[in-house]
């Protein structure tokens, strides 16, 4: 049945277009993208657009689904639900599950879950070492034919720079891109969250902002002299968006993403022992996020990733101390991220460019674009929708989230994979 979206207003900034068009989807591809009321109705599914926003479909490219290992806090069967919920038609799932995916075997099974899910896609990550313990590098060429699209140890630094070197080296063979999690760990020490006034207070162990800087750098030097490409995780300071910049102008490979809750909080969040605001790297200061702000508007920063980190009750309703690091984000980044948009920080087509086309970029997928021909992955978006953040209603299984209750202009009416449609909202679509 072909498939005709009518009404909308289409932004698409790999074409930079702007306008009022219907899309036709054929076999689940981009069949055509003509001026409103040009094809007929007839046979043809329909559905009205008027009002919303038709977008090249969101790519989260730093995600954590937790399968194999750690099902109880998520799936990819519920990380998938709760991507398109949020407007992304693809995820990159971080190797940090039980066990790593340090092998091909996990890879494909991976893949094998999502395929059964039936839902976003799903790009692995590959581990950089194995077991991501940061000793012996893993095998890139299997990873890659399996299906992985990019290296990374998340959760952890590789602490030893030489094994990084090596790594980026060897990810150059295969062109694949090495994701930084960038933090010197005889700095973070025991530290809890952001190191200033509010952890003196709290009385709570500091982690400074040159923990994560020390490391930004560091990478980007073993960047420079392998010439290989280099992503930098979850940018959280003014000084890693500084360096960064200052590399991109020398040249380097280096593109870096920031999260949602680095321009949407300050440690201000921790105050009351909130284990749903502790994250790694943790929240900073106003400064900070003003120079992320910064870098996201003028490219420093290429994209937007949700850090996703889902955890249950058992490792966050305990001692700020001893909870789990990590928030949920699949459900708020879209929405977070378009109060970028209303403050004039970003255009929207900057905003979708570092939420679509620069993540399919810099992993090499699919995606980004609404061009004739391509993958009819798309994100319809309401961007007038005022909502209340309900953890509640997410389908993600966990519910660690610091923005509950929080007030937001925007959300996804509807995410398309493939032409089939994965998630409308009933407030749109109640017909
Ligand atoms: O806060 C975090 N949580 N940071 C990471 O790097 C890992 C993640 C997780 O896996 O929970
Ligand atoms: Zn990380």
């Amino acid at each position: 049945m072909e498939l005709l979206l009518k009404g909308g207003l289409v932004l698409d900034p790999s074409q930079d277009l702007e306008e009022r068009r219907d899309l036709l989807i054929i076999d689940g591809r981009l069949a055509a993208l003509v001026a409103p009321g040009t094809l007929p109705p007839e046979g043809r599914q329909v559905v009205d657009l008027t009002g919303l926003l038709v977008c090249p479909g969101l790519i989260d490219m730093h995600t954590h689904l937790r399968e194999p290992g750690q099902e109880y806090k998520e799936t990819i069967a519920t990380g998938s639900q709760a991507a398109a919920a949020g407007g992304f038609t693809a995820v990159a799932c971080m190797p940090n599950t039980l066990p790593v995916n340090d092998s091909a075997t996990v890879t494909r099974y991976i893949l094998e879950k999502a395929a059964q899910a039936q839902g976003v896609r799903v790009y692995p990550v590959a581990a950089i070492s194995q077991g991501s313990e940061g000793a012996i590098l893993a095998e890139y060429g299997d990873q890659k034919e399996a299906g992985a699209v990019a290296l990374s140890d998340d959760g952890k630094p590789v602490a030893n720079s030489q094994l990084m070197r090596r790594a980026l080296e060897y990810a150059r063979t295969f062109d694949l891109p090495v994701i930084s999690h960038s933090e010197d760990l005889s700095l973070t020490s025991n530290g809890v969250m952001h190191e200033g006034l509010v952890s003196l207070q709290l009385g709570l162990k500091g982690i400074p902002a040159a923990a994560e800087e020390v490391a930004v750098f560091r990478d980007i030097e073993l960047a420079r002299l392998t010439g290989a490409r280099l992503h930098i995780a979850h940018v959280s300071t003014a000084g890693s968006v500084q360096i960064i910049r200052r590399a991109k102008s020398q040249g380097i490979k280096v593109t870096a993403e920031t999260a949602p809750h680095y321009f949407s909080l300050t440690h201000e969040a921790v105050r009351g022992f909130n284990t749903n605001a502790k994250m790694s790297p943790p929240l900073r200061t106003e400064a900070d996020v003003a120079a992320i702000k910064a870098g996201l508007a003028d490219g420093t920063l290429d994209c937007i990733a949700t850090d996703h980190a889902p955890h249950s009750v058992l490792e966050k309703e305990v001692e700020f101390d001893r909870a789990a690091n990590g928030v949920i984000g699949l459900e708020t980044a879209l929405g977070l991220s378009l109060a970028l948009v209303q403050e004039g920080i970003l255009t929207l087509a900057q905003l979708i460019t570092k939420l679509s086309a620069n993540p399919a970029r810099i992993l090499g997928v699919p995606g980004g674009t609404l061009q004739v021909g391509a993958p009819a992955d798309i994100t319809v978006i309401d961007l007038q929708r005022p909502w209340i953040v309900d953890v509640q209603q997410f389908k993600s299984k966990s519910r660690n989230s610091p923005f509950h209750g929080r007030n937001l202009t925007g959300r996804a009416a509807m995410t398309l994979v493939d032409g089939k449609i994965l998630y409308r909202d009933n407030e749109n679509f109640s017909r």
